[in-house]
């Protein structure tokens, strides 16, 4: 199916989806004894039976080429305080120093959950959907930690954020 679209469509949607505050992640697998992680903001509930969300993974990245070969990662759900943490696993530390920034637990199902996260969401991925350059991974959530008081971090007009009650 052919769609028709103006030439400014791509960069006018790039600067819409940045009006779209989002809570930033650190996900989470472990592949051949490996551990990794990556920052991502991609991440929605699709279902409550069963429970499930989806996370959307740039098919460039090592994360999506674990997650094709073995199904079990979890959401790490970072507070106001872990901009640090969101940094090094976007890029800024090499996938093999990331761990040592921060204290982890592991969980039976192999990858590590972050100690100090808002919340630890504990996914089998039950179905991966590509499209253009990135890949739905919708995973049934099989353990969910939540800490009891969270101020979350946000990504919002390429910056990070803290949330505010509205007035
Ligand atoms: C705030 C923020 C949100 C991000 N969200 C996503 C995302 O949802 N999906 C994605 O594929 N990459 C996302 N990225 C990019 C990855 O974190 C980045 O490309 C990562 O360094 C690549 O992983 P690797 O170096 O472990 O292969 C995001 C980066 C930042 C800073």
């Amino acid at each position: 199916m052919q769609i028709l679209s103006d030439g400014m469509v791509g960069a006018n949607f790039r600067a819409a989806m940045r009006k779209f505050p989002a809570t930033v992640t650190v996900i989470t697998a472990v592949k051949d004894g490996i551990d990794h992680g990556m920052t991502v903001t991609a991440v929605t509930s699709v279902s409550m039976d069963p429970p499930s969300l989806v996370i959307c993974l740039n098919s460039k990245t090592l994360l999506h080429e674990m997650l094709l070969c073995q199904p079990d990662f979890a959401v790490n759900v970072l507070s106001h305080a872990q901009r640090p943490l969101s940094e090094a696993f976007a890029g800024k530390v090499e996938p093999h120093a990331r761990f040592g920034l921060a204290n982890w637990r592991r969980h039976e199902a192999g990858m590590q959950l972050l100690d100090d996260a808002n919340a630890n969401v504990v996914c089998r991925r039950m179905a991966a959907v590509p499209y253009g350059t990135h890949t739905l991974f919708i995973g049934q959530v099989v353990h969910a930690t939540v800490a009891p008081s969270t101020i979350p971090l946000i990504y919002e007009d390429a910056r990070y954020c803290v949330s505010q009650p509205a007035a």
